[in-house]
């Protein structure tokens, strides 16, 4: 049987201030469709697998949040993480968890922050990576033509040769180069981005666990036993508690064997960070992305401006910057080094 984990459970702090740690980016509505990036997320793998196969592996502490926003979503399937191990350890034990009921499963995980447009080229290259993963030991991903050189994605060089109709064997899986990396990547013409929608069977990315992340493997199998009975709850505390802090993309993309890219033909967008809803969003004449009822710019272009609730604001003389106010916060900072926001909330958290 086919099954989606969709990962929500990351705290989205290239978002911030509006993507918060008790409501992170993954249940707002970015671009304003009427629809929050987790909702949109579930219509669409919804498409391919019944609600019954789908899971959503997030932290306890959004477990309401989640039920809320998707009620067609079976109360069971909300997995809950005790702590934020990123996304490895959220892959295993979700893994862990369907192998154990189902061990011919395949399953797709997908992150719950993706802009994805024309859904039914969608559909097909989901359905090409699906039919491969039944017969070959494959770790699959879906690639994406770079736009630019984004620090904050995984770089994939593949072979020229086709594995199989529109799939191709990766030489080398690069996650989040330096800048100066990426530009020699996006400039080869030779290089695709890793969009972290993956597909395998799970018994293979159990494999690929126990080969080259072993300690997670270990601690997961040893309490396997327990996963689908009233007993997982209190087991998963301990398993977490031993748990390394890793990704997916660092702890197995990089350094498997078996990894395969399918060239995606869908628009796809991360909508991760500021400059990326930026980039989704329609602009004023002067290039600005506006969100806000009482914004006055002059000679302001090319910023991200986010000032929701209707306060008067009057901008002049900037050029390529995010101004993004909240109730109690006021970023503003260059468009092109918003992969520090991070490290500023980091320090805002240690100088509470
Ligand atoms: N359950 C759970 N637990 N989910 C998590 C956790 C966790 O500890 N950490 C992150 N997630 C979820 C996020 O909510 C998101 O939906 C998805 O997993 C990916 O995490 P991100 O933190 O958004 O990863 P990234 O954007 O830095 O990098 C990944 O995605 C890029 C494309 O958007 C990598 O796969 C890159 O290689 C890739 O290019
Ligand atoms: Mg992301």
């Amino acid at each position: 049987n086919r099954y989606v984990a969709i990962m929500a459970g990351g705290i989205g702090s290239r978002f911030w201030p509006k993507s918060r740690t008790n409501y992170p980016k993954q249940f707002l509505d970015i671009l304003n469709t009427g629809k929050t990036l987790i909702q949109s997320t579930f219509a669409r793998y919804n498409k391919i697998v019944p609600a019954e196969n789908i899971f959503v592996v997030t932290s306890e502490e959004y477990k309401d949040i989640v039920t809320h926003q998707l009620p067609d979503l079976p109360a069971a399937n909300i997995v809950t993480e005790p702590f934020r191990k990123n996304t490895a350890p959220c892959i295993a034990y979700i893994a862990f968890k369907i192998q154990k009921k189902d061990p011919e499963a395949i399953m797709i995980a997908a992150p719950s922050d993706n802009l994805i447009l024309e859904d039914e080229a969608f559909n097909d290259t989901v359905e090409n990576a699906l039919k491969f993963v039944e017969s070959v030991n494959a770790l699959v991903t879906l690639g994406i033509k770079p736009r630019n050189p984004n620090t904050g994605y995984g770089y994939i060089q593949h072979e020229t040769i086709e594995a199989a109709p529109g799939i191709y064997k990766v030489k080398t899986f690069t996650e989040k180069p330096n800048l100066e990396l990426a530009k020699v990547f996006v400039k080869s013409g030779d290089f695709l981005w890793n969009s972290g929608i993956f597909t395998w069977k799970v018994k293979n990315v159990i494999a690929a666990f126990e080969k080259h992340l072993p300690e997670i493997h270990e601690v997961f199998a040893a309490y396997q036993e327990q996963f689908n009975t009233p007993e997982e709850a209190k087991v998963i505390q301990e398993i977490y508690a031993q748990c390394s802090n890793i990704s997916i993309d660092f702890g197995i993309m990089e350094k498997a064997s078996n990894v395969y890219v399918i060239p995606a033909s869908f628009t796809w967008s991360d909508l991760g960070t500021w400059k990326s809803a930026f980039e989704n969003m329609s602009k004023d004449y002067f290039d600005n992305a506006v969100v806000g009822q009482n914004v006055m710019v002059y000679d302001t272009h090319n910023c991200m401006i986010h000032v929701p609730g209707g306060k008067l604001v009057v901008l002049q003389g900037l050029e390529d910057f995010i101004v993004a106010d909240t109730e109690d916060v006021l970023l503003i900072c260059k468009k092109d080094q918003e992969q520090e926001i991070k490290n500023y909330v980091a320090d805002v958290k240690r100088n509470k």
